[in-house]
């Protein structure tokens, strides 16, 4: 199967089915990842006919990568039967989220100090199901961040047949700094994730940190295989506008303004009546869509103002038709 070269990244709260809707109206190419689902989660809700809450989605955000966590292969290796059986187009194994709490179920970066464990999980992944089965993991964690001990990790990794790896280009510390420092205090390195590539040809590596322009994307992509997006898809999801016809040869990109989103949105809520969403669900996704343009303030305090009176949604989005087109004559 060809590699998918972009994709958005798994963000915990934020890249939820809604907001993977919202994008799908951007860019209808880009890989998307589900937040992470924890492999015990899914054991017990499949038992109690609560898989849905976590594992549902709309045909329309394939394809769809979902991101498992555990450190327990049978358990992995049973849910990724579950969620191939759901549709996803991928499953990916979370190597890299530092948190307390992840970390006291000793599984994310923790895991980045045993290697053997993470083929194990992977192999019996792989078994289970036919779909493809990636990694995503850190540069480093604590001491262990040598180029070495990186390389061995893939090494390892790879010898049961798993061959995608996207690298978050900074090393984690797994005490003293939270997640979101995390994600800025380690400094980027990129050029050890080039080396990679370099190094394991024959592997699919994408680079993951801090990348938001399209001339970014471009330069990374003639050294590796993928690059993966996180805060800025969220923040600035226009970013994509363009994203089907410059890197995935289409004709045409799924909508020509900020204003077709709004209107395709619109039909959202009816789409999935059976939820009775709360216009809250969706509406939060979409505060970064006129980022950077005159007028993108106004656009996010209606939002909030909106959100907070809790309007219908017909009625709000009515009224947000009628603001944007305010704004669209600016
Ligand atoms: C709010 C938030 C939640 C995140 N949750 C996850 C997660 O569930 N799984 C994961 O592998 N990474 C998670 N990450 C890390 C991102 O996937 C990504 O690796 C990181 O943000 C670096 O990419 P960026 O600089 O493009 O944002 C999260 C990041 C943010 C900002």
């Amino acid at each position: 199967m060809k590699n998918n070269p972009i994709s958005i990244a798994p963000m915990m709260d934020y890249t939820d089915r809604h907001y993977r809707y919202f994008m799908r109206q951007i860019s209808k190419k880009v890989l998307l990842y589900t937040e992470m689902v924890v492999s015990s989660t899914i054991k017990y809700a499949s038992k109690d006919g609560r898989l849905d809450k976590y594992l549902g989605f709309s045909p329309q955000e394939l394809p769809l990568c979902i991101q498992l966590g555990g450190n327990n292969p049978q358990e992995l290796g049973e849910a990724s039967i579950i969620c191939q059986d759901y549709g996803y187009s991928e499953i990916n194994l979370n190597v890299g989220c530092p948190s307390n709490r992840v970390q006291s179920g000793a599984f994310g970066a923790c895991l980045m100090k045993n290697p053997n464990l993470v083929a194990e999980c992977l192999l019996t992944m792989k078994n289970k199901v036919s779909i493809p089965i990636s990694v995503k993991h850190r540069i480093g964690v604590d001491d262990l961040d040598s180029y070495e001990d990186l390389s061995n990790f893939i090494k390892i990794v790879s010898s049961v047949g798993v061959n995608k790896f996207i690298i978050h280009a900074r090393k984690a510390w797994l005490q003293g700094l939270s997640p979101k420092e995390n994600r800025t205090v380690p400094p980027l390195r990129y050029e050890e994730v080039y080396q990679i590539k370099k190094d394991f040809p024959h592997l699919n590596i994408e680079i993951n940190g801090q990348i938001k322009t399209i001339q970014q994307i471009s330069t990374n992509l003639e050294k590796v295989d993928g690059v993966m997006i996180g805060r800025e898809a969220y923040e600035n999801p226009w970013l994509f506008s363009e994203f089907d016809t410059t890197f995935y040869h289409q004709k045409s990109n799924p909508s020509s303004s900020r204003e077709e989103v709004l209107l395709k949105m619109r039909e959202y809520p009816q789409i999935l009546k059976n939820l009775h969403l709360s216009p809250h669900s969706f509406i939060r996704h979409m505060m970064g869509l006129y980022k950077g343009i005159k007028g993108a303030r106004n656009y996010r305090s209606f939002l909030t103002e909106k959100i907070q009176e809790k309007v219908t949604n017909e009625q709000f989005l009515n009224e947000f038709l009628e603001l944007n087109s305010k704004f669209s004559k600016q």
